[in-house]
């Protein structure tokens, strides 16, 4: 029997299949939900901080329009944790998410946080209203966003920080120098950027080591390939943001039959898709929903032959 073939027989019965260790439970519909993602590989951000590449994203944990608090408090910490007991030890979140209630929310979840887990945090956005979002990239800005972050994360170090977007008004290397600065002081373990081609990052790196990068990227918006290419040849993480086609999803009537096909969900074929398309690739998934979660953390286990990962890249290359 094909593993094809075999997972159509498990998701037709509802029954669990155990593997590695861990129970995967197939529901009688369509989705496959882990409880631990073990297919999920390992990367060592900066050569030192090894990662779960299937992380998760915090940004969908506060309210309406990434403003203040979510409507349910208790099950965005419930959110955080399960990922938490998924596997997941890379959750990415900024100062910006709320704004600062993201922050908190992982700190009420997680602190004291379990060793392995890696919160990456961001700054150089402001958030004037629900929607909305401005750069300020002024050092004296983004020395206090690194304070301020250390303290709502409850931490001494922040392993990741990165710079949310280079503000056109400000020079790169002013905004880079506030932050090398405050790694220098032990605030700050890696650093990492946002939005940003190779020629940015070739240009960040004059001022100081950079880890990461985060930019939108997808199944069907390849549009920073550039930037993952250059990422993979120099051994950076790349945190394709919008993985799964951020709030509008990912519409698309070949994705859905083909998914079909590999009893799957869309949005777990993109995610398989993403990890399997670079093994630098960090996709960090965003939901306020445990099922949902739940769902994306499965895709790690999603795996189909070369054949069909041809098909599916066809499809929206
Ligand atoms: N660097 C940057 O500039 C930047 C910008 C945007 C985001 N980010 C980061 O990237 C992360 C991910 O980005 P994102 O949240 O925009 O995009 P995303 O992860 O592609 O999509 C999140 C959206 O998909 C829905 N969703 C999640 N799982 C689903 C599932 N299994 N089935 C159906 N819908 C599902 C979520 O709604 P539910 O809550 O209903 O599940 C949410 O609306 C963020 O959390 C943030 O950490 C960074």
């Amino acid at each position: 029997m094909t593993r094809r073939k075999f997972l159509g027989t498990t998701l037709a019965s509802g029954a669990t299949l155990v593997a590695g260790g861990s129970s995967i439970i197939f529901t009688t519909n369509s989705l496959a939900v882990a409880t631990k993602a073990e297919s999920n590989s390992v990367f060592r951000l900066g050569g030192d901080l090894p990662v779960n590449r299937l992380g998760f994203g915090a940004m969908r944990i506060t309210g309406e329009g990434i403003w203040g608090w979510p409507a349910d408090r208790g099950n965005a910490l419930k959110v955080l944790r399960r990922a938490v007991e998924l596997g997941v030890n890379l959750i990415d979140t900024a100062d910006a998410y709320g704004p600062e209630t993201s922050e908190l929310l992982i700190a009420e979840a997680l602190h004291p946080y379990p060793k392995d887990l890696v919160i990456a945090t961001k700054g150089g956005l402001t958030r004037p209203g629900p929607g909305q979002w401005v750069p300020n990239g002024r050092p004296e800005y983004l020395t206090q966003c690194v304070e301020k972050s250390l303290k709502r994360l409850r931490v001494e170090r922040i392993d990741l920080y990165q710079l949310h977007r280079v503000d056109p008004k400000v020079p790169m290397e002013e905004s880079l120098g506030a932050i090398k600065k405050m790694q220098e002081a032990g605030k700050i373990r890696h650093v990492g950027l946002s939005e940003v081609s190779p020629e940015d990052i070739d240009r960040a790196r004059k001022v100081l080591p950079i880890v990461s990068t985060q930019n939108q990227y997808n199944i069907s918006n390849r549009r920073w390939e550039n930037t993952l290419v250059y990422c993979e040849k120099e051994g950076l993480g790349f945190m394709p943001w919008s993985p799964i086609g951020g709030n509008r999803g990912l519409k698309d009537n070949a994705l859905e039959a083909a998914a079909r096909d590999y009893q799957a969900s869309v949005v777990q074929l993109a995610l398989a898709w993403l990890l399997r398309r670079s093994p630098v690739m960090l996709p960090i998934p965003g939901t306020s929903s445990i099922a949902h979660l739940e769902e994306n953390m499965a895709a790690a286990k999603l795996k189909l032959t070369a054949e069909d990962w041809k098909r599916v890249d066809a499809l929206t290359s």
